[in-house]
């Protein structure tokens, strides 16, 4: 077994509190604030960083050694941005892609071909024969109890089989202090702090600990994206894609204008516009690669 902590400083810990996804396994409570459980997706707007996004999950299948997997699971497949790798990659598997927003499998169906795919919740989902590769690229931080969901994740692979995760870890990047910041800048507060989503992801010891109890192999490491965006206030764009949608779908009009001038003056000052006219966007990534 191997545990790789690769580039980056605050790599082990990222905070006092244990995260949510971790807590079930402590018999904490566990459950997601109202308003949290189900992000509507927006594809367009989240496929304005396509290119970005889709990186991660090419380092991850990078550390996929599996020859040749005749059934492979793309958890959370959105877009299918990853569907379509695992396609190109392993033309002649079986490939699932599985997801909860209807608006994001219409994408996902309109763009590539020779996929299934299943609208379900992956906290319920179950595969009907057992798969060869479960590859899930930034999902499962938006789901909590993975002291339970990984191990069951593992249990229902063919013997020899990968599970490969990816999940963000920058929930202590400004990107994300900045929406306490202006969570708690008004009266907002009450309505928006439910919808707020604390950090999920534990640390790397954590899941190499989770993994190890059941996989053969077990491979752990994170990258620091020193990600070039170009544009007016592409923090915000990019994180109104994901985290910020709650929040915005939250607020009436007017209120959601000054949330996001509040917003927009925090991540400002945090990543500033270079010379070019290009914000370096600096973006923590946790990697599981798994062996049963
Ligand atoms: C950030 S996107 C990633 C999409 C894709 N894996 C990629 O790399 O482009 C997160 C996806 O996870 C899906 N998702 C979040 N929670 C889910 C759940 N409980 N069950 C199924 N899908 C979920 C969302 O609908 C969304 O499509």
């Amino acid at each position: 077994m191997c545990i790789v902590i690769g580039r980056s400083e605050s790599s082990i810990v990222t905070g006092t509190r244990t995260p949510t996804a971790l807590r079930a396994h402590e018999g904490l409570p566990d459950k997601r604030p109202p308003g949290v459980e189900r992000l509507s997706w927006n594809p367009t707007q989240y496929l304005k960083f396509g290119d970005l996004r889709l990186r991660p999950a090419i380092d991850l299948l990078s550390r996929v050694s599996i020859e040749s997997p005749k059934h492979i699971i793309d958890l959370g497949c959105g877009t299918g941005m990853v569907s379509a790798v695992l396609r190109e990659r392993w033309p002649d598997a079986r490939i699932v892609g599985v997801d909860d927003s209807p608006e994001m499998l219409a994408k996902a169906r309109e763009q590539i071909s020779g996929v299934e795919w299943i609208e379900a919740d992956v906290e319920s989902w179950a595969p009907d024969e057992p798969p060869d590769l479960i590859v899930s690229n930034a999902v499962l931080h938006w789901l909590d109890r993975h002291a339970e969901l990984i191990p069951r994740l593992l249990s229902t692979l063919r013997a020899g089989g990968v599970l490969a995760i990816q999940m963000p870890k920058n929930f202590a990047a400004p990107s994300h202090t900045c929406i306490t910041h202006a969570v708690n800048s008004r009266p907002w507060r009450e309505l928006l702090e439910p919808l707020t989503r604390p950090d999920p992801v534990a640390s790397p010891a954590q899941y190499h600990a989770l993994l190890s109890s059941s996989a053969v192999a077990v491979d752990v490491w994170e990258i620091e994206y020193y990600q070039v965006l170009e544009g007016n206030s592409p923090v915000v764009e990019w994180t109104s894609g994901t985290i910020l949608r709650p929040l915005l779908n939250a607020l009436q009009d007017t209120e959601r204008t000054e949330f996001l001038r509040i917003y927009e003056r925090c991540i400002e000052g945090a990543y500033p516009q270079g010379p070019g006219g290009t914000t370096l966007f600096p973006f923590k990534r946790l990697f599981l690669v798994a062996q049963v």
